[in-house]
Protein backbone atom coordinates (compact mmCIF):
# COMPACT_ATOMS: atom_id res chain seq x y z
CA UNK A 1 0.00 0.00 0.00
CA UNK A 2 1.53 3.26 -1.35
CA UNK A 3 1.24 5.39 1.88
CA UNK A 4 0.90 8.72 -0.27
CA UNK A 5 -2.33 7.40 -2.21
CA UNK A 6 -5.34 6.34 0.35
CA UNK A 7 -7.07 2.74 -1.24
CA UNK A 8 -10.16 4.09 -2.14
CA UNK A 9 -13.22 1.33 -2.52
CA UNK A 10 -17.03 2.73 -3.79
CA UNK A 11 -19.88 0.52 -2.32
CA UNK A 12 -23.13 0.62 -4.03
CA UNK A 13 -26.22 -1.58 -3.08
CA UNK A 14 -29.61 -1.97 -3.85
CA UNK A 15 -29.86 -0.71 -7.15
CA UNK A 16 -33.20 -2.27 -7.66
CA UNK A 17 -32.89 -2.21 -11.90
CA UNK A 18 -36.72 -3.06 -13.05
CA UNK A 19 -38.70 -1.32 -10.32
CA UNK A 20 -40.89 1.06 -10.31
CA UNK A 21 -38.53 2.16 -7.96
CA UNK A 22 -35.41 2.50 -9.54
CA UNK A 23 -34.23 6.46 -10.37
CA UNK A 24 -32.41 6.19 -13.92
CA UNK A 25 -31.05 9.94 -13.44
CA UNK A 26 -30.01 8.63 -9.54
CA UNK A 27 -27.98 6.09 -11.64
CA UNK A 28 -26.31 8.50 -14.37
CA UNK A 29 -25.19 10.80 -11.59
CA UNK A 30 -23.89 7.63 -9.69
CA UNK A 31 -22.16 6.37 -12.97
CA UNK A 32 -20.24 10.02 -13.11
CA UNK A 33 -19.37 10.07 -9.85
CA UNK A 34 -17.60 6.82 -9.40
CA UNK A 35 -16.14 7.41 -12.81
CA UNK A 36 -15.01 11.06 -11.15
CA UNK A 37 -13.74 9.41 -7.68
CA UNK A 38 -11.82 6.34 -10.05
CA UNK A 39 -11.77 4.03 -7.02
CA UNK A 40 -9.38 1.37 -6.98
CA UNK A 41 -12.64 -0.86 -6.23
CA UNK A 42 -16.28 -0.98 -7.12
CA UNK A 43 -18.32 -3.38 -4.74
CA UNK A 44 -21.86 -4.06 -5.65
CA UNK A 45 -23.51 -5.54 -2.79
CA UNK A 46 -26.76 -7.35 -4.32
CA UNK A 47 -30.10 -6.49 -5.94
CA UNK A 48 -29.16 -5.39 -9.10
CA UNK A 49 -32.52 -6.13 -10.25
CA UNK A 50 -36.29 -6.39 -8.66
CA UNK A 51 -37.49 -10.06 -9.45
CA UNK A 52 -34.77 -11.71 -10.57
CA UNK A 53 -35.57 -11.13 -14.57
CA UNK A 54 -33.08 -11.08 -17.28
CA UNK A 55 -34.01 -7.89 -18.82
CA UNK A 56 -33.38 -6.53 -15.16
CA UNK A 57 -30.00 -8.13 -15.08
CA UNK A 58 -29.26 -6.66 -18.29
CA UNK A 59 -30.02 -3.33 -17.68
CA UNK A 60 -28.09 -3.24 -14.22
CA UNK A 61 -24.75 -5.12 -15.98
CA UNK A 62 -25.14 -2.23 -18.63
CA UNK A 63 -25.19 0.38 -15.83
CA UNK A 64 -22.03 -1.38 -14.11
CA UNK A 65 -20.53 -1.71 -17.07
CA UNK A 66 -20.34 2.18 -17.44
CA UNK A 67 -18.35 2.21 -14.27
CA UNK A 68 -14.53 2.36 -15.29
CA UNK A 69 -13.31 0.69 -12.60
CA UNK A 70 -10.12 -1.95 -12.96
CA UNK A 71 -11.54 -3.93 -10.04
CA UNK A 72 -15.44 -4.88 -9.46
CA UNK A 73 -17.28 -7.65 -7.69
CA UNK A 74 -20.93 -8.07 -8.10
CA UNK A 75 -22.96 -9.95 -5.67
CA UNK A 76 -26.05 -11.08 -5.98
CA UNK A 77 -29.11 -10.33 -3.40
CA UNK A 78 -32.25 -11.58 -2.27
CA UNK A 79 -34.43 -9.96 -5.40
CA UNK A 80 -31.57 -11.37 -7.33
CA UNK A 81 -32.36 -15.08 -6.42
CA UNK A 82 -36.12 -14.68 -7.15
CA UNK A 83 -37.61 -16.31 -10.31
CA UNK A 84 -34.06 -18.56 -10.53
CA UNK A 85 -32.39 -15.01 -11.43
CA UNK A 86 -29.29 -16.61 -10.24
CA UNK A 87 -28.55 -18.05 -13.82
CA UNK A 88 -28.68 -14.92 -15.72
CA UNK A 89 -26.77 -13.04 -12.82
CA UNK A 90 -23.60 -16.43 -13.53
CA UNK A 91 -24.13 -15.44 -17.31
CA UNK A 92 -23.87 -11.57 -16.88
CA UNK A 93 -21.32 -11.56 -13.92
CA UNK A 94 -20.08 -14.95 -13.25
CA UNK A 95 -19.76 -16.80 -10.34
CA UNK A 96 -21.89 -15.55 -6.89
CA UNK A 97 -18.90 -16.05 -4.92
CA UNK A 98 -15.78 -14.45 -5.18
CA UNK A 99 -12.59 -12.47 -4.84
CA UNK A 100 -10.27 -9.55 -5.32
CA UNK A 101 -6.95 -8.67 -4.45
CA UNK A 102 -4.86 -5.50 -5.02
CA UNK A 103 -2.62 -3.02 -3.57
CA UNK A 104 -2.49 -5.45 -0.11
CA UNK A 105 -6.10 -5.32 -0.22
CA UNK A 106 -8.07 -8.48 -0.38
CA UNK A 107 -12.40 -8.26 -0.67
CA UNK A 108 -13.96 -11.81 -0.62
CA UNK A 109 -17.22 -11.78 -1.48
CA UNK A 110 -20.25 -14.34 -0.33
CA UNK A 111 -23.59 -15.10 -1.96
CA UNK A 112 -25.69 -14.60 1.07
CA UNK A 113 -28.80 -15.28 -1.11
CA UNK A 114 -31.31 -18.40 -1.22
CA UNK A 115 -33.87 -18.84 -3.94
CA UNK A 116 -36.92 -17.23 -3.75
CA UNK A 117 -36.30 -16.02 -0.04
CA UNK A 118 -35.87 -12.82 1.35
CA UNK A 119 -33.57 -14.27 4.35
CA UNK A 120 -29.74 -14.72 4.25
CA UNK A 121 -27.54 -17.71 5.15
CA UNK A 122 -23.59 -18.29 4.23
CA UNK A 123 -23.68 -21.81 5.72
CA UNK A 124 -21.16 -23.52 7.90
CA UNK A 125 -19.91 -25.78 4.97
CA UNK A 126 -18.33 -22.15 3.94
CA UNK A 127 -16.69 -21.03 6.79
CA UNK A 128 -13.48 -23.06 6.33
CA UNK A 129 -13.27 -21.35 2.77
CA UNK A 130 -13.39 -18.02 4.13
CA UNK A 131 -10.80 -18.95 6.81
CA UNK A 132 -9.01 -19.89 4.68
CA UNK A 133 -8.95 -16.71 1.98
CA UNK A 134 -8.04 -14.86 4.98
CA UNK A 135 -5.09 -17.01 6.30
CA UNK A 136 -2.43 -13.80 3.98
CA UNK A 137 -1.58 -12.03 7.42
CA UNK A 138 -0.18 -9.09 5.98
CA UNK A 139 -3.47 -8.43 3.87
CA UNK A 140 -6.41 -6.35 4.34
CA UNK A 141 -9.08 -7.83 4.88
CA UNK A 142 -12.54 -7.09 3.98
CA UNK A 143 -15.41 -9.37 3.34
CA UNK A 144 -19.07 -8.18 1.41
CA UNK A 145 -22.27 -10.08 1.40
CA UNK A 146 -25.87 -8.81 0.39
CA UNK A 147 -28.02 -9.46 4.03
CA UNK A 148 -26.54 -7.39 6.92
CA UNK A 149 -25.28 -9.22 9.90
CA UNK A 150 -25.65 -6.86 12.35
CA UNK A 151 -29.05 -5.11 12.89
CA UNK A 152 -29.38 -1.72 11.29
CA UNK A 153 -30.77 0.89 13.34
CA UNK A 154 -33.63 3.07 11.83
CA UNK A 155 -34.75 -0.47 9.58
CA UNK A 156 -38.17 -1.31 11.35
CA UNK A 157 -38.85 -4.94 13.13
CA UNK A 158 -35.68 -6.73 12.63
CA UNK A 159 -36.15 -9.53 9.77
CA UNK A 160 -34.00 -11.06 7.06
CA UNK A 161 -30.49 -10.93 8.88
CA UNK A 162 -28.78 -13.92 7.64
CA UNK A 163 -29.42 -16.80 9.63
CA UNK A 164 -25.90 -18.10 10.94
CA UNK A 165 -25.08 -14.12 11.54
CA UNK A 166 -23.22 -15.75 14.81
CA UNK A 167 -21.46 -17.92 13.64
CA UNK A 168 -20.34 -15.75 10.42
CA UNK A 169 -19.38 -13.60 13.15
CA UNK A 170 -17.32 -15.43 15.02
CA UNK A 171 -15.29 -16.75 11.93
CA UNK A 172 -14.94 -13.33 10.51
CA UNK A 173 -13.32 -11.89 13.45
CA UNK A 174 -10.85 -14.93 13.85
CA UNK A 175 -10.25 -14.84 10.71
CA UNK A 176 -8.74 -11.30 11.08
CA UNK A 177 -11.36 -9.81 8.78
CA UNK A 178 -10.90 -5.85 8.95
CA UNK A 179 -14.60 -4.75 7.10
CA UNK A 180 -17.63 -6.22 6.25
CA UNK A 181 -20.03 -4.74 3.70
CA UNK A 182 -23.28 -5.12 3.56
CA UNK A 183 -26.61 -4.18 1.75
CA UNK A 184 -30.49 -5.16 2.35
CA UNK A 185 -31.85 -2.68 4.30
CA UNK A 186 -31.82 0.47 2.19
CA UNK A 187 -30.12 2.43 5.62
CA UNK A 188 -26.79 3.39 6.07
CA UNK A 189 -24.88 2.48 9.06
CA UNK A 190 -21.82 1.52 10.65
CA UNK A 191 -20.87 -0.44 13.36
CA UNK A 192 -17.59 -1.35 14.58
CA UNK A 193 -17.64 -4.91 16.70
CA UNK A 194 -14.66 -5.63 18.37
CA UNK A 195 -11.73 -5.93 15.40
CA UNK A 196 -14.54 -5.46 12.59
CA UNK A 197 -15.61 -2.32 11.25
CA UNK A 198 -19.34 -3.48 9.36
CA UNK A 199 -20.57 -1.18 7.26
CA UNK A 200 -23.81 -0.93 5.80
CA UNK A 201 -25.09 0.89 2.83
CA UNK A 202 -28.61 2.58 1.31
CA UNK A 203 -30.02 2.10 -1.63
CA UNK A 204 -28.02 3.94 -4.49
CA UNK A 205 -30.62 4.82 -7.06
CA UNK A 206 -33.95 3.93 -6.10
CA UNK A 207 -36.68 5.44 -4.09
CA UNK A 208 -37.14 2.04 -1.95
CA UNK A 209 -36.37 4.46 1.41
CA UNK A 210 -36.99 4.25 5.06
CA UNK A 211 -38.10 6.98 6.97
CA UNK A 212 -36.32 10.33 6.01
CA UNK A 213 -33.45 8.69 4.25
CA UNK A 214 -31.84 9.10 1.07
CA UNK A 215 -30.68 7.38 -1.81
CA UNK A 216 -26.91 7.02 -0.86
CA UNK A 217 -23.60 4.83 -1.21
CA UNK A 218 -19.93 4.81 0.57
CA UNK A 219 -16.90 5.16 -0.26
CA UNK A 220 -14.13 3.23 1.58
CA UNK A 221 -10.45 5.14 2.10
CA UNK A 222 -8.18 2.73 3.45
CA UNK A 223 -4.36 4.21 4.45
CA UNK A 224 -1.56 2.85 6.48
CA UNK A 225 -2.74 4.22 9.63
CA UNK A 226 -6.63 4.84 9.35
CA UNK A 227 -9.65 3.39 7.45
CA UNK A 228 -12.30 6.32 7.12
CA UNK A 229 -16.26 5.56 5.75
CA UNK A 230 -17.72 8.34 3.77
CA UNK A 231 -20.92 8.27 2.96
CA UNK A 232 -22.09 9.81 -0.55
CA UNK A 233 -25.44 10.95 -1.59
CA UNK A 234 -25.91 11.18 -5.35
CA UNK A 235 -25.44 15.40 -6.36
CA UNK A 236 -24.20 15.90 -2.54
CA UNK A 237 -21.23 16.54 -0.90
CA UNK A 238 -19.36 13.47 0.69
CA UNK A 239 -19.56 13.09 4.25
CA UNK A 240 -16.73 11.28 6.25
CA UNK A 241 -19.40 9.33 8.64
CA UNK A 242 -16.36 7.00 10.81
CA UNK A 243 -13.14 7.63 11.18
CA UNK A 244 -11.31 5.07 12.69
CA UNK A 245 -7.14 3.48 13.21
CA UNK A 246 -6.71 0.79 11.10
CA UNK A 247 -4.59 -1.39 13.14
CA UNK A 248 -7.80 -2.18 15.87
CA UNK A 249 -6.40 -5.82 16.15
CA UNK A 250 -6.48 -7.21 19.73
CA UNK A 251 -5.68 -10.86 20.50
CA UNK A 252 -8.36 -13.23 21.03
CA UNK A 253 -7.81 -16.96 22.18
CA UNK A 254 -11.30 -18.37 22.69
CA UNK A 255 -11.85 -20.44 20.02
CA UNK A 256 -15.39 -22.01 20.71
CA UNK A 257 -15.38 -24.42 18.50
CA UNK A 258 -12.34 -26.66 16.85
CA UNK A 259 -14.10 -27.77 14.16
CA UNK A 260 -17.40 -25.87 12.64
CA UNK A 261 -18.29 -28.56 10.46
CA UNK A 262 -18.59 -31.09 12.95
CA UNK A 263 -19.41 -29.89 16.21
CA UNK A 264 -23.02 -31.08 17.15
CA UNK A 265 -25.29 -30.22 20.00
CA UNK A 266 -24.11 -32.93 22.01
CA UNK A 267 -20.38 -32.42 22.19
CA UNK A 268 -19.08 -31.18 25.02
CA UNK A 269 -18.47 -27.38 25.39
CA UNK A 270 -14.74 -26.99 25.23
CA UNK A 271 -12.87 -25.55 28.39
CA UNK A 272 -11.43 -21.90 28.37
CA UNK A 273 -10.40 -19.69 31.14
CA UNK A 274 -12.82 -16.82 31.21
CA UNK A 275 -9.56 -14.17 31.27
CA UNK A 276 -8.31 -15.37 28.09
CA UNK A 277 -10.54 -13.16 25.90
CA UNK A 278 -9.39 -9.66 27.05
FE1 LIG B 1 -32.81 -4.21 -1.77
Amino acid sequence: MNASRPVVIAQISDLHCGSQYHIPSLATRVVDEINELRPDALVVTGDLTDMGFRQEFKVAHRLISRMEVENVLVLPGNHDARNVGDLHFEELFGSRSTELRFRGVRIVGLDSSEPDLDAGRIGRNRYRWIEERFSEPDEFKIVALHHHLLPVPGTGRERNIVYDAGDVLRVLGGSGCDVVLCGHKHVPHVWRLEDMIVVNAGTACSHRLRGMTRASYNILEITEDRVKVILKHPFSEPETVADFERDLRRECLWKPSEDYSTAGPDDPAPARDPKECR
